[in-house]
């Protein structure tokens, strides 16, 4: 039986714990820890986890020997220093996105793991959608032809009290605004899905949330040998729709499902290729559909792994390579010129210090609570359905 911990019982620490609480036959709560230990509590009590001691310091957690792993449920800017605790102390770790607030942060991260030989697994729950799995697998198949190009709608919906809580809407602690934090599982997708761009292009503004110092609005054009990809990052749409659409050579595939198919006249304008698009359907359905979805299939190959019977889905580099990506976003934002990928450890926008020194501060953040009084959320509306 793996004992886990669990540290930080905000918003999202419930949704974790709902899925260990799935794998109760190979694994078991033992700790759950906060800054404000009557969360840790109100989180034990809730959920019925009567094997887990609750913890105001996370480092106490830690120091149990019978804790093999733990899920980093911690504001961002804490990530990085907590799971490097967790991994020396010998703990395989699970860490919520975005993984860390800097690549030198993610780089550390992931020397730790591997010195101290343990996993170190970064939550891209979105992975494990049907549709967004079948539609990878579609595009590795290559049933489409090549990807023309992708469209990554990144929409969802903010009032402007959602920056009160103290650590969102400042780039130390949150490390970016709506490109960090909601557009990190598009990002992670399209990394996933196609790869690393070789160029972005981007702009980002704040039009609406008066205590962020961040974006609530960002697009960004990604440059790919032969395919444009776009995305669009932002906190002002209404219907929250998140969606990809791939247009390839013979048709379109997309996230929610839809697919098209044109074939030229003879004189170049379209007209339905019915068999394509009916064949493309038809490859869609075959498709099994993933037995579990979301956090709990995640944590489900992150118990896996520890037990070396599945290799690690999502790694340390892969949530690296989203944040990679989306400093690539911020330095052409704020710079208003296009950034070549990779982005090495001299560069400005590798350390937290010297990246949230060029990004703009688009309002000063002058309400901070330390904590809403209903932690309740909502996760992603359209992704996966
Ligand atoms: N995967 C997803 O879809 C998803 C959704 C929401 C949030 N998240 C991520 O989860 C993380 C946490 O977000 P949240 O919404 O749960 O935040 P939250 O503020 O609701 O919860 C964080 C908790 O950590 C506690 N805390 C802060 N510093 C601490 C420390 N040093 N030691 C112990 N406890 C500490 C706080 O008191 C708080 O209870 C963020 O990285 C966020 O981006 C992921």
């Amino acid at each position: 039986m793996l004992g886990i911990a669990i540290l930080g019982s905000g918003a999202i620490a419930a949704v974790h714990a709902d899925a260990y609480l799935r794998h109760k036959d190979r694994c078991e709560l033992r700790a759950v820890c906060d800054l404000y230990p009557e969360k840790a509590q109100a989180l034990v009590e809730s959920k019925a986890l009567t094997k887990a001691a609750v913890y105001k310091d996370a480092e106490e957690a830690l120091s149990r020997t019978d804790i093999d792993a733990v899920s980093v449920c911690l504001p961002p800017g804490a990530h990085a220093k907590t799971a490097i605790q967790a991994l020396r102390a010998g703990k395989h770790v699970l860490v919520e996105k975005p993984m860390a607030t800097s690549l030198a942060e993610c780089d550390e991260m992931i020397k730790s793991a591997e010195d101290a030989g343990r996993l170190l697994c970064c939550v891209a729950q979105n992975r494990y959608k049907t549709p967004n799995s079948k539609v990878r697998t579609l595009l590795g198949q290559g049933v489409a032809g090549r990807v023309l190009h992708a469209t990554v709608n990144s929409l969802w919906w903010r009032g402007g009290n959602y920056y009160d809580l103290w650590w969102r809407g400042a780039w130390d602690t949150e490390c970016g605004g709506c490109v960090t934090s909601h557009a990190v599982h598009q990002v992670d997708l399209l990394l996933w899905m196609l790869g690393k761009p070789e160029r972005v292009t981007a702009v980002i503004k704040n039009v609406a949330h008066d205590n962020s110092e961040c974006e609530d609005l960002g697009v960004a054009i990604l440059e790919y040998p032969g395919m444009l990809a776009q995305l669009t990052a932002s906190l002002v749409a209404h219907d929250e729709e998140q969606e990809m659409i791939f247009q390839a050579e013979r048709g379109r595939l997309s996230v929610p499902w839809k697919t098209a198919a044109c074939r030229a006249l003879p004189n170049g304008f379209p007209q339905d290729a019915a068999d394509v698009k009916n064949e493309l359907q038809a490859r869609y359905d075959e498709l099994p559909d993933l037995p579990l979805e979301g956090h709990p299939a995640q944590i489900g190959n992150f118990l896996a792994a520890i037990k070396g019977e599945a290799p690690l889905d999502v790694t340390g580099r892969d949530g690296r390579a989203a944040l990679e990506l989306i400093m690539a976003i911020y330095k052409s934002s704020a710079l208003r010129q296009p950034v070549s990928l990779p982005l090495d450890p001299g560069d400005e926008f590798y350390r937290r210090e010297t990246m949230t020194a060029r990004m703009p501060r688009f309002y000063q953040k002058k309400r901070a609570v330390e904590n809403f009084a209903d932690a309740k959320i909502t996760l992603g509306r359209d992704v996966g359905r």
